[in-house]
Parts: structure tokens; sequence; C-alpha cells
């Protein structure tokens, strides 16, 4: 099995070159100084020369607020990138694995998302995200998922570890729900719908869902401190309100995984356990 795995120095894509090198495969680890996945003709050449099983894209603009300010970078990162990788792969008979995201929905929904429900972003990043869902073509694996952490790159528990040392006191949102989802099980789901050639969208969450409140909460408690110096606040009360508009649900229902009787990632606070204990050691 021969994949190649773009954005490879990301949170994911570390994770993931790790996992299928665990499991022997033949894996070409590209991060952006590899292969920009915004240029066609270093992706076709890169494609052609490898002719991988898979490509599984990990690569994208994820600053969600920046993407706001520059609308054509987020497209030609975010939608172009997989147009690029789809033509290739349709070149070399390869099968394209794109990574999503919950910012395609607007959040408005009153129970968790299937893959059926109809997207609708909110955000610059959220639109050029389906964007690439859409120019991955009906062949693809579509991996919506949400609230990315490792131990790799920037996360919110990261961000935790560092402000518990600096503050007293935190103050989350308490009216955003999601869940939070960790690469170290991430990884290998998405190994396994690019072995197995699962096309379709698919939603891979850990499971439980929680509002960041909740969440900093359960960071702040395996942390060995009182949970009670978070504070939940109203997204209208943030000061300055952040640029781009997040979904107050992000819970994605994992329709597609349960439906077909594959198991499920397990609830959040397993993999946030030994996150917490790697990192601080
Ligand atoms: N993080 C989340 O909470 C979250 C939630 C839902 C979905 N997702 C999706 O999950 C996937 C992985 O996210 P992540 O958290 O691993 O993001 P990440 O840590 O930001 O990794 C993305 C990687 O892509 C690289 N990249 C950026 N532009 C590129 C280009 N033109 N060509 C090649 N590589 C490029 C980045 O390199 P530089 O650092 O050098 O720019 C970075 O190493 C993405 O598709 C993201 O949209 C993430």
């Amino acid at each position: 099995m021969r994949l190649v795995v773009t954005g490879a120095a990301g949170q994911l894509g570390v994770d993931l070159v790790a996992v299928c090198r665990r499991h022997g495969d033949d894996v070409v680890a590209l991060d952006r100084s590899g292969l920009d996945v915004a240029d066609r003709s270093a992706v076709l050449g890169v494609m052609t020369t490898l002719r991988p099983d898979a490509i599984v894209n990990a690569a994208a603009w994820t600053a969600v607020d920046a993407c706001e300010g520059d609308v054509d970078r987020a497209f030609q990162v975010n939608a172009l990138g997989p147009r690029w990788l789809r033509e290739a792969a349709e070149l070399t008979g390869s099968h394209l694995v794109q990574i999503s995201t919950d910012y395609v929905f607007d959040g408005t929904l009153d129970r968790p998302y299937r893959e059926w429900d109809v997207p609708n972003p909110r955000s610059v990043y959220g639109a050029s995200k389906l964007a690439g869902e859409r120019e991955s073509g009906p062949d693809a694996t579509i991996v919506r998922t949400s609230w990315v952490c490792g131990a790799n790159g920037n996360n919110m528990v990261k961000t935790i570890l560092r402000l518990v040392e600096e503050q007293d006191s935190l103050s989350f949102v308490d009216d955003q729900r999601g869940c939070p989802t960790f690469t170290a099980d991430l990884a290998p789901m998405v190994r396994q719908l690019a072995v197995e050639r699962r096309s379709g969208v698919h939603h891979v969450t850990n499971q439980g869902d929680v509002s960041w409140y909740e969440f900093v909460r359960e960071v702040v408690a395996e942390t060995g401190r009182d949970p009670a110096m978070v504070r939940a606040v109203a997204t209208a009360d943030l000061q300055p309100p952040r640029p781009a508009p997040r979904p107050a649900n992000s819970v994605l229902d994992n329709a597609a995984l349960r439906l077909a009787g594959v198991p499920l990632l397990r609830h959040h606070r397993e993999p946030l356990r030994e996150l917490v204990a790697h990192l601080i050691g």
C-alpha cells in the first residue's frame, strides 16, 4: 500500500504518517515545502511520479479568522488544492481522501449534523472547505471532523495548558458545542477509510459533545487544578468579536460509519487524558 500524505507537518499529518508507518505502509510524507497543493503542475508531477494507491490531503489553510481577510488564498489552498489532487488521482488511479470540517454547516440545527444535512457555511474558511469537498469528486472519501487536538501543532488543549500556568481564571464560551477529536484516534480511522476506499462523506469525531466551557473544565481537571477557575461566557460577549463566525452547533453525528457497522471512535475523555499526560509528562 503506497500512500501520499500532503500537509504532512500539520497536526493530523504527523500522526497519520506515523500510523501508516506502524502499519508497514509505503508512506510518502509531503509537507508544504515538499508539495504546495495549490500548484497544479507540482501536484501532477509528484503524483504521476509516485503513482500512490491513495492520496490523503491533510493540507489546508486552517487559520479561520485570517481566511476572512484573504478569500483568494483560502480558496487557492482549500478548494483548488483538492481540484488538482482529484485530477492527479484520476490520472493515476489513486483514491483521494479529503479532510473537511464542521464549519461547512451554519450550526443552527437542533440536533447533531448527519452527512446528508445541507451545508451552509458562514465563514470564508467553511465556504472554501465546502468547495474543496465538491472539487474532490464523487469517488473521494470526505472526512469531516471537528475541534482537532493532537500532540503536534496548535490546539485548544495546548492553549489551556499554557493559560493555566499564566492566569488564575479563564473565560470560555458556553454556547458553542462540538465533539473534540484527537489525532491519535482520527488518524487510524482516516487510514482505514483510505485503505478500504470508502467513498462519500463520513463524519469522524470522538464521541461526547461539550461546549468549549465544558471542554476547558475537563482539560483543567486533567491537570489536577480546580475546574471552578473556568467561567462561562456567551459568544456575544466576546470582546473584540472574532472575525469569522463559529457554528453554535458543531456536533457531527458519525452516521455513515454507525449505519455501516464501523466501530466509532471512543469518548473524547480517554484520548484527552492520554494527550495531557503526554504533554505535561
Ligand atoms: N484544527 C481543527 O480544529 C480542525 C477542525 C476540523 C477540520 N480540520 C481539518 O483537518 C485537516 C487537518 O487540520 P490540522 O489541524 O492538522 O491543520 P494544521 O495543523 O494547520 O495542518 C495543515 C498543514 O497544511 C499545510 N499547508 C498549508 N497550505 C499548504 C499548501 N498550499 N500546500 C501544502 N500544505 C499546506 C500547513 O503548513 P504551514 O503550517 O506551513 O502553513 C500545515 O502543516 C484540515 O483539512 C482542516 O481543515 C481541522
